[in-house]
């Protein structure tokens, strides 16, 4: 059993990287350039299995603005250490970020004649999915696609139907409501709620409406809104 510190790769493993790309892939090897470009990217993350001084492990997520969908493009570990959860580990690890950074669904691409590593896929709840990719990988193997729905730990703000108004008004915070509770109903009569009392806020805050409340942090409290959104803001 081989002890791992599973953390986010640093320039000054890219040798060890490099190393291990070439022991566990036989083609379509990321080449030192790549590895800079993705160690140095906003939207990759690289992440190794550090064992002593040396790295055992890696695996790479890539992400993009605004999609919801994290892409896991490679994995390996080092020869000598197989069948000892380092995989599993790495691609633990790599779900917990990715939920971290936005995304709710992990994707990947598997060689076809690559069942080991379909099972550690499946171990871990991925489900293959869509058709195989015919000639994905450059000496021609096809590949299988996989994904899992995974815990997102950032509130996804999805767009409503069915509210008054889609772009505005009480769309935003009804958005922000149904994205962090998603067991609530946001119907109709909920936005014209938020409605009436954003406009009572407004009017106190704004219009000095009555005279003797004023602006006040508190104000959207003072409107004795019945709801566990409105948090009481007794500053
Ligand atoms: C695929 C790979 C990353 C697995 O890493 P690993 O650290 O050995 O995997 P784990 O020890 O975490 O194994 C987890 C599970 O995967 C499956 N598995 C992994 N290797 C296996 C093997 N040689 N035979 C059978 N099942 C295997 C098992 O279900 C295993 O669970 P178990 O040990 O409880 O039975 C590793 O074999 C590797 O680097 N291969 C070369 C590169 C590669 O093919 N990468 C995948 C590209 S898509």
């Amino acid at each position: 059993m081989t002890t791992v510190n599973v953390r986010k790769a640093q320039v000054h493993d890219l040798p060890h990287l490099l190393k291990l790309e070439h022991e566990a892939f036989s083609g379509d090897c990321i080449s030192r350039r790549s590895w800079i470009g993705l160690l140095r990217s906003q939207s990759a993350l690289v992440l190794v299995a550090a064992h002593h001084q040396s790295i055992v492990g890696a695996a790479i997520v890539l992400t993009r603005k605004g999609s919801a969908v994290a892409r896991l493009y490679s994995i390996a570990v080092e020869h000598g250490h197989r069948r000892s959860g380092i995989g599993r580990a790495l691609i633990s690890e790599a779900l917990a970020c990715a939920g971290e950074a936005g995304s709710a669904e992990m994707r990947l691409e598997s060689r076809s004649d690559n069942p080991n590593a379909h099972r550690l896929f499946r171990s871990l709840g991925f489900e293959s999915f869509g058709r195989v990719v015919d000639r994905y990988y450059e000496d021609g193997m096809s590949a299988v696609r996989f994904r899992k729905v995974h815990h997102c730990t950032v509130p996804q703000a999805r767009p409503l139907r069915g509210t008054p108004s889609s772009t505005g008004g009480p769309s935003s915070p009804l958005m922000d409501m149904k994205a962090l509770t998603p067991e609530i109903s946001v119907a109709n009569l909920m936005a014209l709620q938020v409605w009436n009392k954003a406009t009572l806020v407004v009017a106190r805050s704004v219009l000095q409406w009555p005279p003797a409340v004023g602006i006040s942090k508190s104000t959207v409290a003072t409107n004795s809104w019945r709801s566990p959104w409105f948090l009481n803001t007794q500053e």
